[in-house]
């Protein structure tokens, strides 16, 4: 097993064992690609929505949120591209029956070459130590030129050929670069065809009445549609941004790597509505500060790029990624698009209305040009669950799991532990729970010895854990222990409040922004 495959099963049984995610109605043996969150990945996933939305409407006097239905009349799909151009290219493997992303098969082999040039790095870095330029390496070993080159290449040839829907050149390149079906090695492929991602259903009680739906694909469309409602209603000049997150449904054809891609996902979006003409501008500054929000976080800058898209989403046109380093490499974590007005225009076709703003300062009415930021939560979950999973040595030959969270985001930010069970500990440790608990999600463990309690505590992230020992009854102070150090302070419990408060709050996590 490979370090990367060894990591990525440890998050996803550490995610189950301490209560963050579930396999879907999983006493029927689970629903592929799709995961319910438990009582400590809830709290997770609701932090780092908090985090997003108060960067986004509290912090920006431009920008306000709505919460749009996941239902939305069907012409609206036919609109936005989805019904003709949301398509992925499928193809089966003939003797293990199983179905492939054309393009991800593709995409996996590049990423192995990618991996031979990081070992080359790596094995270079090593060699010459401190004196090690990475940048003069990647710019003069021949090997990891020839790399490079072969693997742009191919990625080239890729985006030409979706882009040109020659469907065809994509299985004679799958057949040119040897890839074998990841499950069985057989080479044996049927043509490359497009399938829709979509999911139908019914609306209405009766058959003959019923009509077509599609869940929604993403949270955009809900924007749009309500452009115009909330320009109007909210007296919002351009530019501006409406904010949403909610759930998104698709029926990816690979569903794997836990919840990285999913079948019923959450997003969160935001459609930055500006004149025709500054797409440019806007575009550059919002991928500067996304990747800010990202950085804020202390998850590691090495662990962040930009990949620029050749191949342009139906709607777009200039496309960005931020990657992130997932347990199995560098992923698409968010998107920054340049729409232009083609939602918008779009939409104005087919309902026959206008959505156009008036611009006093240009002294006229056009059909305002997007800039969309959008990050799936589920992915965001991963990267900071991935990430902040660590096992550690610890001195004396014992180790520790520790899920180092940034503090914001942790489930629970104090756990409060009396050491023995008599004696009046808990009575105490009971009150401060009481009092905490209205600005801190507090959690009260009194099992087993309190070196156990506070490795339960490292387990689940919980940043700070409270001892409440027969000291305390005399001077009513206690010890606080932080979960990365695990040093150890005595502190007065009338100071509790404000010391935690200070280092766990969306507040402070959003001032570093
Ligand atoms: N409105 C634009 C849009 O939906 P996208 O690149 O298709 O763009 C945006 O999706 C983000 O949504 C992705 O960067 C990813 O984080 C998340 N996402 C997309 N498909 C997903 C899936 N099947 N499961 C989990 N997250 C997904």
């Amino acid at each position: 097993m490979t370090q990367q495959t060894d990591q990525f099963k440890k998050v996803i049984s550490h995610a189950k064992e301490y209560g963050f995610v579930f396999p879907s109605s999983e006493i029927y043996d689970g629903l592929s690609a799709v995961y319910d969150y438990a009582q400590n990945g809830a709290a997770l996933k609701n932090n780092i929505r908090e985090y997003w939305w108060k960067s986004m409407v509290q912090l920006h006097e431009n920008i306000v949120g709505i919460d749009a239905a996941i239902f939305m009349h069907p012409t609206t799909w036919k609109a936005s591209g989805h019904v003709d151009a949301f398509n992925d290219p499928l193809i089966d493997n003939k003797v293990s029956k199983k179905r492939y992303r054309a393009d991800v098969l593709v995409e996996e082999y590049v990423a192995k070459i990618e991996g031979k040039i990081e070992k080359e790095i790596e094995k270079a870095s090593k060699r010459f130590g401190a004196d090690f330029d990475e940048a003069q390496f990647r710019a003069t070993n021949p090997r990891v030129l020839a790399n490079q080159e072969k693997a742009a290449s191919i990625l080239k040839r890729l985006g030409q050929s979706l882009e040109k829907e020659d469907l065809a050149d994509v299985r004679a390149l799958i057949e040119e670069l040897e890839i074998s079906c990841p499950e069985t090695g057989s080479r044996d492929w049927t043509d490359v065809k497009q399938f829709n991602l979509m999911f139908g259903t019914k609306l209405g009680a009766s058959a003959d009445t019923a009509m077509d739906l599609y869940l929604r694909p993403e949270t955009a469309q809900g924007i749009f549609v309500n452009f115009l409602n909330v320009q109007k209603t909210g007296r919002m000049k351009l530019p501006f941004g409406i904010a949403q997150t909610g759930k998104a449904f698709r029926n990816e054809i690979v569903a794997r790597q836990f919840i990285f891609r999913m079948r019923e996902f959450e997003q969160m979006e935001m459609q930055f509505f500006i004149p025709p003409g500054t797409q440019k501008e806007w575009y550059e500054r919002w991928k500067e500060d996304r990747l800010k929000w990202h950085l804020a976080l202390g998850m590691g800058k090495e662990n962040y790029r930009f990949h620029d898209h050749e191949k342009l989403a139906h709607y777009a046109d200039a496309a960005s990624d931020i990657e992130f380093r997932f347990p199995f490499g560098f992923k698409e974590l968010e998107g920054i698009h340049s729409r232009t007005d083609f939602d918008l225009s779009s939409h104005e076709k087919y309902t026959g209305k206008k959505l156009q703003y008036f611009d006093p300062e240009r002294n006229e009415n056009y059909t305002p040009y997007v800039v969309e930021t959008s990050i799936g939560l589920d992915r965001m979950f991963l990267a900071v669950f991935s990430n902040s999973l660590v096992e550690e040595e610890l001195e004396g030959g014992t180790s520790r799991t520790v899920l180092k969270f940034p503090f914001a985001l942790a489930p629970n930010k104090a756990a409060v532990l009396p050491l023995v069970k008599k004696d009046g500990l808990p009575e105490l440790a009971r009150t401060i729970v009481e009092e905490l608990k209205w600005d801190l999600q507090t959690v009260y463990d009194e099992k087993d010895a309190v070196g156990r309690r506070y490795r339960r505590q490292d387990a689940l992230g919980t940043p700070f854990c409270i001892t409440v020992d027969h000291q305390s009854l005399e001077d009513q102070t206690v010890t606080l222990r932080e979960r990365d150090s695990m040093e150890q302070i005595r502190i007065a419990i009338a100071d509790l409040k404000t010391t935690i408060q200070d280092q766990v709050s969306i507040t402070t996590l959003l001032k570093k922004l």
